[in-house]
Formats: C-alpha cells, sequence, structure tokens
C-alpha cells in the first residue's frame, strides 16, 4: 500500500485564523480529515506532521525513508531559504511535492523563489488548501506508475 507523509512547516497550525483573506477559513484539521479521506479513496494511507521547528521537519523527512514513498510538503516561510530543508530531501531521494496554498508569485518578492522546488518533483501553487488534494493524488499515482515499471 502506498504510504505518503503530509508535511506541514511554521505557522500552518494557524490556519483558519491566520490570515484568512490570504490563506481560507478552512483549518489544519479540516484539510487533513479531507486527505485522509482521499487516500483511502485512492487505496493509500498517510501520516501528517506538523512542526513550527526547522529540526522536527528535518527529522521527519529523514524518519520517512523506508516507511514512506513520497512527501506533500508545504514548508512555509522555510520555502524561501532553508538549504537544511532542501539538503534533506534530497539526502533521503523520495518524491516531494511542495505545496502553497497561496499563489506566492503574486505575492512579496521573497516569496517568488523556492529553494526547495530544485530537489522537489513538481510544485501546486495558488489553488488554497485543495492544493494538498491534488498534490496527494499525483503522488500516489506517480508512485504507482514507478512501483509498475
Ligand atoms: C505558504 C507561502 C509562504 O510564503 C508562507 O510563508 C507560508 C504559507 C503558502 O502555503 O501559501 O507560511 O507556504
Amino acid at each position: 500500500m502506498v504510504s505518503l507523509l503530509v508535511l506541514n512547516g511554521p505557522n500552518l497550525n494557524l490556519l483558519g485564523k491566520r490570515e484568512p483573506g490570504v490563506y481560507g477559513s478552512e483549518t489544519l484539521d479540516d484539510i487533513i480529515l479531507r486527505l485522509q479521506g482521499v487516500t483511502r479513496e485512492l487505496g493509500a494511507q498517510m501520516e501528517h506532521v506538523q512542526s513550527n521547528h526547522e529540526g522536527v521537519l528535518i527529522d521527519a523527512i529523514h524518519q520517512a525513508k523506508g516507511v514512506h514513498q513520497g512527501i506533500v510538503f508545504n514548508p512555509g516561510a522555510f520555502t524561501h531559504y532553508s538549504y537544511a530543508l532542501r539538503d534533506a530531501i534530497a539526502a533521503v531521494s523520495l518524491p516531494v511535492i511542495e505545496v502553497h496554498i497561496s499563489n506566492v508569485h503574486a505575492r512579496e518578492p521573497f516569496r517568488h523563489h523556492s529553494v526547495i522546488a530544485p530537489v522537489a518533483v513538481g510544485q501546486i501553487v495558488g489553488l488554497g488548501s485543495d492544493g494538498y488534494e491534488w498534490a496527494v493524488r499525483a503522488l500516489v499515482r506517480k508512485i504507482e506508475q514507478q512501483n509498475r515499471s
């Protein structure tokens, strides 16, 4: 059975309360409940980790190796400057889909650059919390295709 890690970085625990005009009114719990339904529907399973601490996110990426086959990752503001997270992804060589709820390219210039993108298989940006669902669907399909070949 395909198993995914859904990983959320800093401040995403505040979804629903945090800048709802930018990030919507759904809470992280609402989103995770929905993703659990989607993974079930796809015959897959998932684990969710959210942390405001870079080291905890790095540990979660390391621990995913051998347990999960891919990672759906919203690194929050770490996206724009965490070489340590980028190196962790490169080290485990698991497929990662980077998700951003907001359209980072339509926001402040510092949000336009991702240091994670070069080590991700793809990005889903600006589709609101639905982006997580599209990322889960795309990643499960990708892993199943790899397992068949
Ligand atoms: C975000 C975009 C980041 O720039 C920001 O720091 C976040 C959330 C998003 O999901 O749109 O915390 O990753």
